[in-house]
């Protein structure tokens, strides 16, 4: 009997850290600095100087982060937001808890990445920035998107929460927003054993703000220049971090080898597509979708096979209940076609070629 391919598998890193991790933690029990501290500075160095960002801010997880970076960029109730459509929920959500009105975008089909030709259609006169979100690990439209910007003074944060190591024209991603958010949730590329966040950017003194409202708007020792909220990377969290950093570039190497696999031996099978990863960006494919037309039925061959897949995402924002009285009642259809065709395949560094032979026989019999 063999095992099961499951979709992500945490074991592994979790065995291979185990050592070094626990006297980290040792030693975290010693100095009692479970709240900032060394553990923490180092990772918020060493991430900014991998991405080549002026600075970093850790904070409790990557929904906080968007929403303590668009309060850092002075969001007012009832400012809006473009967010494309086809996104983790926290995208939008976390414009609305910081008192905006997402408006919601469609996406290109060739990547599901926000489309910026929509974007531009939907830009009204309270419209004051746009999230782009790196989905799945691929760069979305950068160029694209700062021009739009820049013609329609706006800012533009990039949702980097899939995407650690993705590059855009040589340059990692989370350098070219006016901020850009992170999150270190345990199945991302770059993952703790718990919630993580980060907020990273180019420009030291909006760092600072960030940093401030992470902490209650925080001034000095019980002053508070404004409204805040608590949340911080914590110790534990960033000793995981740390570990986990230097192999980041490898690990998404070896994704970019089992995509490979994946495509090669997928190659015309039934009427399956991959995404595309545009010329002159590099994806760090969190997540490997295919498209077809008989996703739901795939599934659960592959399920009775043992092998265990995803579908991110089922329902577009849109469409979310959460967002109805939001609602402009217009459908977006590539975001709906692929919330219905998507299947995310098994991708992580420490799944073995068996598995991806075992996966592509699996969908060839299907077909
Ligand atoms: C695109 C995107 N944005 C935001 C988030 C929110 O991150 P977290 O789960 O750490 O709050 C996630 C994570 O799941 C995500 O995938």
């Amino acid at each position: 009997m063999t095992a099961d391919v499951r979709p992500l598998d945490l074991e592994p890193v979790a065995r291979q850290l185990e050592e070094d991790l626990l006297a980290r933690w040792r030693d975290l029990l010693r100095t009692t600095s479970f709240i900032g501290g060394a553990e923490v500075q180092s990772f918020e160095t060493s991430f900014a100087r991998f991405l080549g960002a002026e600075g970093c801010v850790g904070v409790a997880n990557g929904t906080d982060a968007l929403v303590v970076a668009l309060k850092a960029l002075d969001l007012q109730p009832g400012d809006e937001v473009l967010v494309p459509a086809f996104t983790f929920f926290a995208t939008a959500e976390a414009v609305v808890w910081a008192g905006g009105i997402p408006r919601i975008v469609d996406i290109e089909p060739q990547t599901f990445n926000l489309s910026v030709e929509d974007a531009a259609r939907r830009i009204g006169p309270r419209t004051v920035g746009v999230i782009g979100v790196h989905l799945y690990g691929t760069p979305c439209d950068l160029e694209g998107l700062q021009s739009l910007c820049a013609a329609h003074d706006l800012w533009l944060l990039e949702d980097a929460a899939q995407a650690h190591g993705a590059r855009y024209r040589g340059r990692c991603v989370g350098t070219f927003g006016a901020l850009a958010t992170w999150s270190f949730y345990p199945s991302k590329n770059l993952g703790c054993f718990g919630d993580g966040g980060a907020v990273s950017g180019m420009d030291s003194d909006r760092l600072a703000r960030v940093r401030s409202l992470a902490n209650h708007g925080r001034t000095a020792h019980y002053h508070h220049g404004e409204v805040g909220t608590n949340s911080r990377l914590d110790a534990l969290q960033a000793a995981v971090l740390n570990l986990r950093l230097p192999s980041l570039v490898d690990d998404n190497r070896r994704r970019a080898e089992l995509v490979a696999r994946y495509r090669e031996g997928l190659a015309a099978v039934g009427d399956l597509t991959f995404l595309q990863v545009p010329q002159g960006t590099e994806s760090v494919y969190h997540q490997l979708p295919v498209l077809t037309g008989r996703r739901d039925d795939l599934q659960v061959h592959l399920q009775g096979l043992g092998i265990g897949t995803g579908i991110h995402y089922p329902l577009p924002l849109h469409l979310q209940p959460a967002l109805a009285s939001m609602s402009d009642g217009d459908a977006r259809p590539v975001s709906e076609r692929a919330a219905e065709t998507n299947l995310c395949l098994p991708i992580y560094a420490q799944l073995d070629e068996a598995a991806v032979d075992r996966v592509i026989d699996a969908i060839r019999d299907f077909f």
